[in-house]
């Protein structure tokens, strides 16, 4: 069973990261917060409300942004501002409030170049961009992130620290990228089959991004 021994609370505005080996449950973690997966033992709760049945999973949709691992599976209309503004519109958000709302969150992004392209021709920072775009808009109260930064350039993600550092919600980020997550977060947990650990700068667990080959750790140092 993935996730065993598993606890995690996430409190009101804080940003944490999940950080672990390739297969451990990471994604599977986020997409069982938002239903995708079935629990076969233990509960969920999301904003102090248990979270069981598909009714009580719809009633939080709205308020929960994810984000997930592949772009190409986020995407909702084939045109990037038409996606990036599907689930104002879906739930009813007056069409030019919308576009308007999709011209800023592009520009803030720096990718309104992009608005009028077809999201399945972009490049892969490209499309990662787009998704975020799309989740970022509905301003959700509580934001899952599944790998934000890969495929994205440095400036991006310089960008990208500075704009969830300035979301004040509550952020769940998977990544394996640490100076990333360390530029946002408050809190980082690594999963492994002994459930979740807390990681602290001392930690000789901790892996440090760096293109070592074969992939070791050792402590973490600045
Ligand atoms: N749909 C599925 N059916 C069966 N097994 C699955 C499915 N999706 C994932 N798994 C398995 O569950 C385990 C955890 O996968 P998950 O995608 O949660 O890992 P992860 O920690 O996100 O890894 P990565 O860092 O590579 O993204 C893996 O061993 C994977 O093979
Ligand atoms: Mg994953």
């Amino acid at each position: 069973m993935l996730c065993e021994n598993l606890s995690l609370h996430v409190s009101h505005k804080e940003k944490i990261a999940l950080i672990g080996a390739n297969g451990c449950g990471k994604t599977t973690l986020l997409e069982t917060i938002v239903g995708f997966c079935a629990l076969s033992e233990g509960e969920i709760e999301i904003f102090h409300q248990k979270i069981a049945s598909k009714e009580d999973f719809k009633n939080i949709r709205g308020m929960v942004g994810y984000l997930l691992q592949d772009s190409d599976n986020q995407f909702l209309a084939p045109v990037v501002e038409d996606d990036v503004a599907f689930s104002l519109l879906a739930h009813g958000m007056d069409k030019n409030e919308a576009r308007a709302k999709t011209d800023k969150i592009l520009k803030d992004l720096g990718i309104s170049h992009l608005a009028k392209k077809i999201v399945y021709h972009l490049s892969g920072g490209e499309k990662k961009l787009v998704a975020l775009a799309g989740v970022l808009i509905t301003e959700p109260k509580l934001m899952l992130l599944d790998e934000p930064t890969s495929g994205l350039d440095f400036d991006m993600q310089l960008k990208l620290i500075e704009i969830l550092k300035k979301i004040d919600k509550s952020i769940v980020i998977v990544s394996h990228d640490k100076e990333f997550i360390e530029g946002v977060v408050d809190k980082i947990y690594k999963i492994s089959a002994n459930g979740l650990k807390r990681m602290s700068n001392s930690d000789t667990e901790y892996v440090h991004a760096h293109d070592g080959f074969p992939p070791h750790t050792h402590p973490h140092e600045h």
